[in-house]
């Protein structure tokens, strides 16, 4: 039988740092052991059976740290995860958008998708945005995350029953096409989202954004990878702009100078300037 492989303190405390300081991802005492498992199993994938000797390899081999920080990942996700969020993206971020872009003589709504993991957050801002957009508006839209394989499926675009149980009425039928096995968004669809990989404890030089989801991410982070994110879509956004966090996150407390708006379906921040 295999041996079990030892995961000492000073295991930990060097992994957790390394991981902290590429991606922000904050692993705790108390999640210890959900790295650890996802640590073994790296290990067995890669035949080795010391930590010590993967801890070498990924701070020589920047694509195998790519590969090891993808998977300590976390991706759940779902369409049109959080109804309320996309109940208040048609029926006040839009309308108070085009307000705002008519005076400046754009018609193109630009949007990130940041920790957009298989690309379900992404696409279901896409269909809404293609259902209820008056004509001549237009969006683009830029989805990213750090894992490559997450991209991989978004680009691909397939999805089997699970992700699509919140779908809104008749969207299935409406944006997807029926494949062998599954569904597979529309490439009228696909064509408005570009995935690109992004850490985002880097700048992203997106710049003059209408609107940016990072739902469901910053959790992971600490206050200070926090806080650096935060800015860094501040830099990102054009003035009046909006931005969704997941509902279990906040910037209560953060020295940040987005301002909290509350609707009668959710809660956002916006770029006031
Ligand atoms: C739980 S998923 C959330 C997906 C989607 N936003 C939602 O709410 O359904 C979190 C995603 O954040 C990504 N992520 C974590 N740390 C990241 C980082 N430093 N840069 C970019 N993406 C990151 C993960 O790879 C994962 O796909």
């Amino acid at each position: 039988m295999a041996q079990a492989v030892l995961f000492t303190d000073t295991d930990f405390e060097q992994y957790r740092s390394l991981i902290y300081a590429e991606s922000g991802i904050h692993f705790t005492p108390t999640n210890r052991s959900i790295l650890e498992s996802r640590l073994r199993e790296r290990l067995r994938e890669k035949g080795v059976d010391a930590p010590q000797t993967y801890f070498t390899m990924i701070t020589r081999d920047k694509e195998e740290l790519k590969v090891f920080l993808d998977s300590i990942t976390t991706n759940l996700t779902q369409f049109f995860r959080n109804e309320a969020h996309f109940l208040t993206l048609e029926k006040f971020v839009v309308p108070e958008l085009l307000n705002i872009k008519k005076q400046s003589g754009s018609n193109i709504l630009k949007i990130w998708s940041a920790g957009c993991s298989t690309g379900e957050e992404p696409y279901s801002i896409a269909m809404l945005l293609s259902d209820i957009l008056p004509y001549p508006w237009q969006f683009e839209i830029v989805a990213s995350d750090i894992s490559l394989k997450c991209l991989m499926i978004a680009r691909e675009g397939f999805y089997m029953d699970k992700p699509l149980e919140k779908l809104p009425s008749g969207y299935l039928p409406k944006y997807f096409d029926k494949v062998v096995g599954g569904y597979k968004v529309k490439p009228e669809i696909r064509t408005k989202v570009r995935f690109d990989y992004h850490n985002l404890k880097n700048d992203s030089l997106l710049r003059n954004l209408d609107l940016v989801f990072c739902r469901n991410v910053i959790i992971y982070f600490d206050e200070a990878a926090q806080t650096s994110v935060i800015r860094r879509f501040w830099d990102s956004m054009a003035p009046k702009s909006f931005l969704f966090i997941g509902h279990s996150e906040s910037l209560f407390g953060m020295d940040t100078q987005f301002e909290f708006v509350k609707t009668q379906w959710a809660t956002l921040y916006r770029k006031f300037v």
